[in-house]
This record gives structure tokens, sequence and C-alpha cells, in this order.
């Protein structure tokens, strides 16, 4: 398609009151910014992002990700304000497409809609019961005339209940005309975008509203705004693995990072959170488990148990309240509270309740590696760097700080003593 995108991004978002750049913040795992960024991958090759506030920061996160996007930097001190962001912008295609940074939601069939039509400009307009905070546009004979900004409205312009959505599709050509020649003469003293709709108008052209849903063009300015565009994110992506016949119970309660990727028949359970780049595979997650950056083939995780980042579980049970981290398991049972943690477990292991990889010398990471058809007792300590090879037995309650070989029992524990009849002279007791 011949169309080229720009997405305005300098903006500083003073209403998220933080020192992280309003684009950065994010939305299923992913800053709002690289949500617009894929969108608009889906409809050109010829993307540039405006940036000022933070800019090098933001760039770099960008170019970690993504390439071929080209940048602008605008100067937003001598040019502030929308129209300020495209002073020296140029596009290759036809046409302009216009987003915003701060508008996740926005999805690419519904730009289709507006980069589809014939007219000189297209713009997004929201209809909306409280139009507080936007620019009222004003349609007359289903052609756009005029956009004023909230602080510029008179009492009658303020009751318009059409708003701009902020994003427009533009022919490139009129916006290499018109950018130049904007002024600041308004209420904030910044170079509307928007005034480019007055030229147009003089010029007798012809600008096209197309109405939108407010839930796909909400812009993110404060961190309500983004926990209502986090319910909308979550809620389509729950419901596309759903259609992909993932199972999950209680869908409102359980959380899943836009990174993440089902195959098979997985079964979710409430409560669940499933953060960052994760693979799941005919698996099942119970109830309150957190999974994070991590592969689950053919296992079932939980309830309650953690999986942190770099874990590879095959074939695997995990029950309550066991915690792995950066750990392969391929085979085993880990049924009750345990830390597996920098180790590699073959299969037919069992790791009994309360084992604990001491992973950590108070300088350095060690790893643990266990091999196959290893029986662990309860409450036994594995300290790192350590090697167990196949067939060996470790008794309930060990320490072990030495490699064992092949079909050992691996025993460190004091004798049992037993004192006849002690309870009866501490406590006075008569039998
Ligand atoms: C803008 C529109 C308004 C519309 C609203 C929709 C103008 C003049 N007004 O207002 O009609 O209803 O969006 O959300 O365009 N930005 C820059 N450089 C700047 C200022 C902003 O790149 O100097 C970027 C921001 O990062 C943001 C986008 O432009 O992504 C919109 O800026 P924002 O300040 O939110 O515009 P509004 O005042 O909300
Ligand atoms: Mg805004």
């Amino acid at each position: 398609m011949n169309v080229s995108v720009v997405i305005l991004a300098a903006g500083q978002g003073t209403r998220m009151k933080s020192n992280l750049p309003k684009v950065l913040h994010e939305i299923s795992g992913k800053p709002m910014l690289f949500h617009a960024i894929e969108v608009a991958q889906k409809i050109s090759d010829d993307i540039t992002i405006i940036l000022f506030h933070e800019a090098d920061m933001i760039k770099s996160k960008i170019k970690e990700i993504y390439s071929n996007i080209n940048f602008h930097i605008q100067d937003a001190v001598n040019f502030p304000g929308t129209g300020g962001a495209m002073m020296g912008v140029s596009t290759k295609y036809e046409k302009t497409l216009i987003l915003n940074g701060d508008m996740p939601l926005v999805t690419d069939e519904a730009l289709h809609n507006l980069i589809g039509q014939k007219s000189d400009i297209t713009m997004s307009v929201i209809k909306l019961v409280n139009p507080s905070g936007y620019g009222r546009v004003v349609i007359e004979n289903e052609e756009v005339k005029h956009i004023v900004e909230q602080k510029d409205c008179n009492e009658e312009q303020l009751k318009i209940n059409d708003v701009n959505a902020g994003v427009y599709c533009i022919k490139s050509e009129l916006l290499k005309k018109y950018i130049p020649t904007l002024k600041n003469d308004n209420a904030q003293k910044e170079y509307y975008l928007t005034d480019i709709i007055e030229m147009a108008v003089n010029d007798n052209l012809h600008i096209k509203p197309i109405f939108v849903n407010e839930e796909e063009f909400k812009g993110v300015n404060s961190k309500l705004d983004l926990s209502h565009a986090e319910d909308i994110m979550q809620t389509r992506i729950r419901s596309h693995w759903m259609r992909e016949g993932v199972i999950m119970r209680l869908p409102n309660t359980i959380y899943i990072d836009s990174r993440a990727i089902f195959e098979g028949e997985c079964n979710i359970e409430n409560g669940v959170s499933i953060i960052g780049n994760c693979h799941i595979k005919n698996s099942h997650i119970k109830a309150g488990s957190v999974i994070e950056n991590s592969k689950i083939t053919h296992s079932d995780i939980g309830p309650m148990a953690r999986v942190r980042p770099d874990s590879d579980l095959i074939d695997t049970h995990i029950g309550n309240f066991v915690e792995i981290k950066k750990s392969t398991l391929n085979g085993v049972k880990a049924g009750h509270l345990s830390y597996i943690g920098d180790a590699s477990v073959e299969a037919g292991t069992n790791i009994g309740a309360g084992t604990i990889t001491c992973n950590y010398d108070g300088k350095a990471k060690h790893k643990t590696v266990i091999g196959k058809n290893v029986f662990i007792g309860s409450d036994s300590q594995l300290v790192a760097p350590v090697n167990i090879p196949d067939n060996v037995m470790i008794a309930a309650g060990t320490t072990v700080t030495k490699n064992p070989s092949s079909g050992d029992l691996v025993l460190s524990r004091t004798t049992q003593k037993s004192i006849a009849n002690f309870f009866y002279k501490f406590f006075g007791t008569k039998k």
C-alpha cells in the first residue's frame, strides 16, 4: 500500500507522573510505543517516529528490537505541539498515516479503513458522552470543517461531542505544503497539526470523518488510562488464545503477556500469571502459579508454583510452593516446597519435599547437575557446584557437598539418640 506512517511520540506525558517517558509504559509486557510500531509495520515499510523527550533512551530501546525505522527529533523548544512534531519530516509514499505513540489499542483493521478512503484528508472521530479533554470536530454535510482544541473552544463548541481521536491519513503533498505555514496563535502557544484542517477547507479540499470505536483509539495519558488499556488488551489476548484452544478457568483472573505462545491443548487455571516470553505446550498450569520467560512442555505446574526466567520444563510435575530458576527439568517430579536454581535434572528423578539447591555462595552462582533416576529424600540440600550422577539415592535430611558415584546412597545425618522417659522427667507427669 502506498502509505507512510509517522508516529508522534515526542511528548513528555506529564500526566503520567513518572520519570519513565510515557510511551515506554508497558501494556501486557510491551511498551505502548511498541504496540504502535507493530501495527505500523503491518501497514508500511516507511515508518518515522518523532521523538524529543528522552529521545536517545527511547531510540536505543526501539533499536534493540526493531529495524528499518526512521527517527526524527522534534525541535520542541522552538516548535512545540503536534504540528511542531511534523516540521521537517519527509515521508516516502503518496499518503501519510499519522499515529500517536500513546495509543496502544489501535488495530490495523481499523487503520485500513482510514487509509482506504479517497478524500484528501481522512480523520478519526469518536462520539463521546463526555468529550472533555479532546479537540472538538465541527462536521457539516459529512465533511470536517474545523477542529477546535478544548482550551480554544467557546461555550457552544464545548458542547460538541464529536472529538478528534488524533489519527489522520493525509496526502503527503498537503503536509509538505501546510506544515511550514502553521502558526502558534492559540491558548497553548503550540503549533497544532489540527490547524491544517482549516487550511485544507480554505483550499476546497475534502476532509472525511471516519467514526471509530473509543476502545481502539483510546489515548493513554494517566496511570488510570494505562490500567483501562491493560484491561482491554488482556481481554483481547485471552480471547485470542481461548479461540486457539486454550482452556481458561475464570479468564478475568489470568494475566498473559503479549509475547506468550501456547501450543496444543493447554489449561490455565485462575490467578495464573504468564510473564514475558513464554512458550507453553500441552501443559496444565494450576491456580496461583507464576511463569516467567520459560518453556513448559507436557508438564503440570502448581497450584502456587513459581517458574522463574530461563527454565525449560519437559514432561515434568511441579507441585505447590516449588520455585524453579534457570533450570532444565526433563521427566522430573518435584511435588512440594523446593528451590531448584541453576540446575539440570534428568528423567526419572524425584525431588523430595524441601529440597534446596544452594546455588549461591555469597559471591557467585554455581550449577547443580542431577542425572537420571535420582531419588532425593526430603529436606536435602545440594551445595553447588555439585554433580549427582544417575541412580543415586540421597537420604532425607542430607547435605550434599561432594559428588557421589552412580549407585551410591548418600547420607549425612547425625546418629539418632533416644533418652528413655526424659519427657516424664521434664514435665513431671507420671506414666
Ligand atoms: C491531540 C489533538 C486533539 C485530539 C487529541 C486526541 C492537537 C493539537 N490536538 O491533543 O485534537 O483530540 O490529540 O488524543 O493535535 N506530541 C509530540 N510533540 C509535541 C506534542 C505532542 O510528538 O510537541 C505527541 C505526543 O507524544 C502524543 C501525541 O503527539 O503521542 C498527542 O499529543 P498530546 O499532547 O496527547 O495531544 P493532545 O493535547 O491530547
Ligand atoms: Mg493526548
